[in-house]
């Protein structure tokens, strides 16, 4: 894949760990320089920006900051995204408010003010949405709502912005083995039954790295995918693609 982005500069919000450190290698491995726009520095002599997706001020120093560093933005991964669970007669206002301040006004407050930078690049937009934008777990109603909101924001921004020459895409991965999993699944009492029985939900037979995702995100951010704009790109083994039966029959 070297050499795919060379000259490219691209941001990947929320890039510090998990899935938005595993895109931010594979950019680099492709030839561009990546700046990681997060919270926190991820201390792993990655260049890092100072980032809060929710805050308009924040997002404005990031993308002045990368324009003043590299004299142009190509590449926009929304990735940044927070997940908890609460269902719909627990949630307070304030909890579903924070989720949709982070996973969905982020990207749209992050791509407006890269559009410009962006349109003289005739760059492109890779959002990270969910299969829970599809289909959903319990208690995780704000998260499903903000994951599909990310998938119809896709859309809506490549229509909007295609005659200006910026292509606009998502990857809606699926159970992806991040830290946060990980820990999901170590805490439980039967480990290696969970790790079974969630490689048996896979048609590919196992649950996805990081990097599966960070592969597709730098086709659609490549020439390679130059004709392709508004689509959502499921990275799931196949999961959605096989209803589950009851246990007794499957
Ligand atoms: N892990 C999965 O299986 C999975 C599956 C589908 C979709 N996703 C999506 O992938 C993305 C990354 O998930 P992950 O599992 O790697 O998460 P993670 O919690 O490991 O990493 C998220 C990163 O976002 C940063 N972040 C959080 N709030 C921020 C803010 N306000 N401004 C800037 N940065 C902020 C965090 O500091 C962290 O570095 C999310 O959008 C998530 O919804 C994850």
């Amino acid at each position: 894949m070297t050499g795919r982005l060379s000259g490219r500069v691209s941001l990947v919000t929320g890039g510090a760990q998990g899935i938005g450190r595993a895109i931010a290698q594979r950019l680099a491995d492709a030839g561009a320089d990546v700046v990681i726009g997060d919270l926190r520095d991820p201390a792993d002599g990655s260049e890092w920006v100072e980032l809060d997706v929710t805050s308009s001020e924040s997002v404005a120093r990031c993308i002045d900051e990368i324009v003043e560093r590299h004299s142009r933005l190509d590449i926009v991964v929304n990735n940044a995204g927070i997940m908890f669970e609460e269902d719909v007669e627990t949630h307070s206002e304030t909890s579903w408010q924070k989720m949709l301040d982070v996973n969905l006004t982020g990207p749209f407050l992050v791509t407006k003010a890269a559009v410009p930078h962006l349109q003289a690049s005739k760059g492109a937009i890779v959002n990270v949405g969910s299969i829970e934008g599809f289909s959903c777990n319990p208690g995780h109603v704000a998260y499903a709502a903000t994951k599909a909101g990310v998938h119809g924001l896709t859309g809506a921004l490549a229509v909007d912005l295609g005659p200006f020459g910026i292509r606009a895409n998502a990857v809606a991965p699926g159970w992806i083995d991040t830290e946060l999993n990980s820990n999901f699944v170590d805490r439980h009492p039967d480990r290696d039954e969970v790790v079974r029985q969630l490689a048996e939900l896979h048609p590919v037979g196992h649950i996805g790295a990081p990097t599966d995702v960070g592969d597709v995100v730098v086709w659609l951010a490549s020439d390679e995918a130059r004709f392709v704009t508004g689509q959502v790109i499921t990275v799931d083994g196949g999961r959605l693609s096989k209803p589950p039966l009851p246990g007794i029959l499957s």
